[in-house]
Parts: structure tokens; sequence; C-alpha cells
């Protein structure tokens, strides 16, 4: 409150932990945003509300103390990690009832795999808002979707909050940054790239084209890509407009395109513009 007070802008990350290099260049845009005056806050909650039951959340990966190391080192000013029971009165508790849910953009996709997963980032990402008070917040690219959901949702609801969306950090061979990564087996790795493969596939076939390609010729050309991948199991691709998310069906440039791939437990996604 005293830096609002100060006049200082405020910078938020939200993070779920297990931090990787991807969330340092989220932090650098946070710093870079608010300005030398500014400050920034990282945020470390495994949001139990995004998660269905049959979902990874007593796996997910959890190191505190190397992420508070990491953001001394990134040089975020304030690490925010609340417990459950500031967040929802307590995992099990029936003492909270309130929920922030999108209607339109959670539909497909990540939507429509994992049903409950939206409203609980809406949700959890509107407390935070309100508990941390930011000018800015930065989400990462590599989650398109749910950048757009958090972006109409400040919208809907009149947070003021700028929400900037920040590149997503590749590994060498293109796999996209993630803590879900670490999931991966020793032989699952070399073939998890698969998804970048895909979106570069589908990127040089539209731009070799000089008319429309429908995205069903496009989606078997990613599957017939996944066979070369065998550990990988193909959970859905779609091809859509880059702000509404509306499913395109004939895919030019400009088209955006975002898939999720299983490797046994580890459920990666990752998208591009085409
Ligand atoms: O992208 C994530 O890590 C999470 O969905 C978020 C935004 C921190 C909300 O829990």
């Amino acid at each position: 409150m005293s830096w609002r007070r100060e006049g200082r802008r405020i910078g938020l990350v939200p993070t779920m932990g297990y931090l990787h290099d991807g969330h340092l260049s989220l932090v650098r845009r946070a710093r870079k945003a608010v300005g030398s005056d500014g400050r920034v806050v990282v945020s470390i909650y495994v949001n139990p509300t995004q998660f269905s039951p049959t979902e990874d959340l007593s796996a997910y990966p959890r190191d505190l103390k190397n992420d508070l190391k990491r953001c001394r080192e990134y040089g975020a000013d304030q690490v925010f990690v609340p417990r459950d029971e500031v967040m929802y009165a307590g995992r099990e508790s029936s003492c909270y009832s309130t929920f922030v849910t999108e209607e339109q953009l959670g539909r497909s996709m990540e939507g429509k795999s994992r049903p409950v997963h939206f409203r609980g980032v809406t949700t959890v990402v509107a407390k935070l808002f309100n508990i941390v008070l930011p000018d800015i917040a930065v989400f990462g690219a590599k989650d398109w979707q749910q950048a757009a959901i958090v972006k109409r949702m400040v919208k809907d609801l009149n947070f003021p909050v700028r929400v900037i969306v920040n590149p997503t950090v590749r590994e060498k061979d293109g796999l996209a940054m993630s803590s879900r990564n670490a999931y991966l087996s020793a032989e699952e790795r070399p073939q998890a790239n698969v998804l970048w493969k895909s979106i570069k596939l589908a990127r040089e076939t539209v731009r070799d084209s000089e008319t429309a390609i429908p995205a069903s010729r496009l989606k078997r050309k990613i599957e017939a890509l996944m066979k070369s991948h065998p550990l990988g199991r193909l959970d859905y691709v779609e091809f859509f407009d880059p702000e509404t998310l509306e499913i395109s069906r004939q895919i030019k440039r400009g088209t955006h395109m975002a898939l999720a791939v299983f490797f046994n437990k580890a459920r990666l996604i990752d998208n591009g513009r085409l």
C-alpha cells in the first residue's frame, strides 16, 4: 500500500512457481513496464481451483526455496506466497463460493479439454489483482488463450490493470519453457519439441501457399508428424483468430494455431502465429 501512496507503479507477475527462464523474462518485462521507480511483485501460488480432480495438482512441481532464490536473482521487490487459507478459506472449505467466469473465449481448446480450468484462472487472477492492486500484470504468450481471457476479464470487469503478454521463451530445440517440462522422461524429452515442429510445419505450409488452406489438411499433416514422435499423443490442434479466438476453417497468414500434446503425465501446450 505504501508503494501506491508513494506514487510508484506496481507490476505483478502471477506464477505457480517452479520458476524458469520464461518467468525471468516476465519479471524483466514487468520491470521495464513499471520503470526504475516502480516495484515488481511475483506471486507464487499453485491454484487448486484451476485443476480438475483428475489433474496434476498434488504432483505439480514445487520448490519454494529455489523459487525465492530465483526471485532474488531476478530482482523482484516482493514475493507473494499465499496459503489456501488466505485465498480460499482453506482447501476443502465450504466457506468459499464466489467465482469469476468468462463465458465465451474459454469454451474452446483448453476450456474444452480442461472444463474447470479457466474459471479457476480468472478467479485467482481477479483475487490477485484485488490483493496486490497492480498497475500492470505480465502473462506469458505460451498460454495464449489464458492471456486473451484475462484481457477480456479486465475489460469486462473494469480492472484498472494493463495486461502485457510477453513472448514465449524456448529451449534450444524449440520446446516452450514450462514448469511441466520437469515431468518429461529422458526418452520423452527429445520428442517434446514436436509441438514447435508442428507450428513451424503449419507456418511453412501456409506461407508457401498462395491460397487459404483447409484446417483439416493442416491437421492431417500434423497428425502425420506426430507419428514420428510416438511418445506424444495429440490432445487437440486448433486454428483461430488471435484476438477473438474464433475458430478458423480456412487458414491463411495471420491465423493463430494452438495445440496440446500428452507425453504420459506431462500435458504440454504451445501456440504461434502462422
Ligand atoms: O499461468 C499460470 O501460471 C497460472 O495459470 C496463473 C496465471 C499464475 C494463475 O494461477
